[in-house]
């Protein structure tokens, strides 16, 4: 396992396998707040018994076909109120890794799940933990589908679907792991810009009008961009109003 990550410069240099466990993300939260960890500690797993979600919701994965990772951040040098630069960057190292496997037609549905045509591939998950103003710990949890086949949920897909063959799940990992730190690196080196503006370019809606829902109803809009706390700015009817994750359903999913 550790072969895996042997390019890396710090993700990777202490791994946790487990065959099966609750959740990754549990796991690693417990080995940055007791463990003290150092930045870089991945968990894997082969099976999650309690996989979690975004908004509550539970995530399912066939064990043994897919990658369930959580990588211990620290990122120190972002406020709080930056955290969403962290999904730009797993957004953008998923997408990056999708295409080293010849997967082009893929886009990010903000804030960060990751679709191949109109079908799921990739659920990011992270979670942090605030020290007064400072990001003490930020886990970072990536469930890629790999190699599974058969889906409960006819809007989830996997690589292998996509590209009608099987792949080497521990490549698609050492790739994966090598992106996402070579794109913080980038975002600790002051790039922020950059990556957000790459991001933008990859989001479904971006710049297109599409059918919305949000508590007064269903609308015709166009999504701007995200603001510094992540929020959706879509432009309704001539005014832009921002959206947290729960207020605004995408209707054309
Ligand atoms: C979502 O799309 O709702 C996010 C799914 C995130 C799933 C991953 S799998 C590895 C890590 N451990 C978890 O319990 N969740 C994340």
């Amino acid at each position: 396992m550790h072969k895996i990550f042997s390019k890396n410069l710090f993700i990777g240099k202490k791994v946790v396998y487990l065959p099966k466990c609750h959740s990754t993300n549990s796991i690693a939260t417990q080995l940055a707040e007791i463990e003290h960890v150092n930045e870089g500690a991945v968990v894997i797993a082969d099976e999650q018994l309690a996989g979690r979600g975004q908004r509550g919701n539970s995530w399912e994965s066939e064990p043994g076909k897919n990658i369930m990772m959580s990588v211990v951040l620290k990122p120190t040098f972002l406020k709080p109120s930056q955290q969403f630069f962290l999904n730009i960057i797993v957004s953008i190292a998923v997408k990056k890794t999708l295409s080293e496997f010849g997967l082009e037609n893929v886009k990010v549905k903000w804030p960060n799940d990751i679709y191949a045509g109109n079908k799921k591939i990739t659920g990011i998950l992270i979670e942090s933990t605030l020290k007064g103003s400072m990001i003490e710990t930020s886990v970072v949890g990536v469930g890629l589908n790999v190699n599974q086949l058969v889906f409960t949920s006819e809007k989830a897909t996997s690589m292998a679907l996509e590209v009608g063959n099987d792949l080497d799940k521990e490549l698609v990992l050492e790739k994966l792991s090598r992106n996402i730190e070579s794109i913080y690196l980038q975002l600790k080196g002051g790039a922020s810009e950059k990556l957000k503006a790459d991001y933008l370019k990859s989001m479904i809606g971006w710049g297109e009008r599409r059918s919305y829902r949000e508590k007064e109803g269903t609308f015709e809009g166009e999504i701007l961009g995200v603001s510094e706390l992540g929020k959706l700015k879509v432009e309704r009817g001539g005014n832009v109003r921002e959206y947290d994750l729960k207020e605004i359903e995408f209707l054309w999913k």
